[in-house]
């Protein structure tokens, strides 16, 4: 089978479209013809080991362990590991397989049945892959550490990339009144995908308005969390999905300490893919309540190109690849 293979850490280049042996299911597993993948902003992290903590937590200290990238992907089964019980040859599926070693850039792939659930029937397969890590990301961090409640004021800053563009709807979907911050461009998009109030980062900051919200997802973009702790009203929840360098190690080092005083609470989400979210997600994809956003797609020899639009940071919702034709 072909796949996106690379021997060494380095800039999108370093993959190359490579014959390699295709994988037979193990026991638990289910052997996947992979239709289509989206990239994230984990599979550069990945691959370029930009962050040392990559080497470190299992990624391979000099160079990667696991050779072919892609989290994200839907396919079709092709057959089934001796214990998987739960899906059959010819079933449409879509998940995250970051947790079993990636390998989602290749024409198969074979892991756990439980990364996966049915594709939402109306969707195509790129439409599904284009959906697992975002929009989980999106949905943890709004319900579990955001604690999301009807009726409260949130607010998505970086409402227009990948897990912005799901947060919004998510967000609308429990019922939230939501501010959506991002540039000009993309105002309409943001008020097309529900939200009911749009800033605009380039003209204004919302940190600095004098208005407060009851949750914060801060998934693009940096301000000092300072800035973020004064925008929440006097219970509320500032949840880090993601952002600048900056963003992240101020949410996970003071975080902690600034929840401690005070009703405010600091924190951040670290997305834990799993059947039941998957389930969840489906069900808002076929109820309409929420549509994936795809900005650009590639082919499977083009994940390199795909990356590194992604890196430049203003991909319009999700990048996807495009790996069998018959969509
Ligand atoms: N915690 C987790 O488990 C988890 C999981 C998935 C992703 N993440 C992280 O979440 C972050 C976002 O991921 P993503 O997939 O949504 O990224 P993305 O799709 O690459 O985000 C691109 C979007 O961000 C917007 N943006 C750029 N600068 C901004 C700013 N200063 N203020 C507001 N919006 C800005 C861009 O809009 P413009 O073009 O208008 O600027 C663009 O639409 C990344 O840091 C990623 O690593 C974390």
């Amino acid at each position: 089978m072909k796949a996106m293979v690379y021997s060494k850490y380095g800039p999108p280049d370093v993959l190359q479209l490579k014959e390699v042996e295709k994988p037979t299911p193990k026991e638990d597993e289910v052997l996947i013809r992979v239709h289509a993948a989206s990239v994230n902003a984990y599979d550069w992290h990945l691959l370029t080991a930009d962050i040392f903590l990559v080497r470190l937590m299992g990624g391979g200290l000099l160079k990667p362990k696991n050779t072919i990238p892609g989290a994200d992907i839907a396919g079709r089964v092709e057959a089934v590991g001796r214990n998987a019980k739960q899906f059959r040859p010819g079933d449409e599926v879509f998940g995250d397989i970051a947790g079993w070693g990636n390998g989602g850039f290749a024409e198969y792939v074979s892991v756990p049945e439980s990364a996966f659930a049915l594709k939402p029937a109306n969707l195509s397969f790129e439409e599904a892959a284009a959906v697992p890590m975002a929009a989980v990301t999106a949905l943890q961090g709004l319900r579990d550490q955001g604690q999301i409640q009807p009726g409260q004021k949130v607010l998505v800053n970086g409402a227009s990339g990948g897990v912005g563009t799901f947060a919004v709807q998510i967000a609308k979907s429990f019922g939230a009144e939501v501010t959506a911050v991002c540039s000009t461009r993309n105002l309409d998009m943001a008020r097309s995908l529900g939200a009911d109030h749009v800033i605009d980062y380039t003209k204004e900051d919302f940190t600095q308005n004098g208005q407060q919200y009851d949750l914060i997802l801060a998934v693009n973009g940096y301000h000092p969390l300072s800035a973020y702790r004064r925008a929440l009203t006097p219970k509320g929840i500032y949840v880090m999905a993601g952002g600048s360098m900056a963003q992240i190690f101020q949410a996970m080092l003071l975080g902690p300490m600034m929840s401690k005083t005070g009703g405010k609470k600091m924190g951040g989400v670290s997305a834990n893919p799993n059947q039941k979210d998957l389930a969840l997600i489906k069900e808002l994809l076929e109820a309409g309540k929420v549509v994936p956003v795809i900005d650009k797609r590639y082919p499977l020899s083009e994940v390199p190109e795909a990356l590194r639009y992604l890196g430049e940071g203003h991909a319009r919702g999700k990048v996807v690849i495009t790996v069998a034709q018959n969509n």
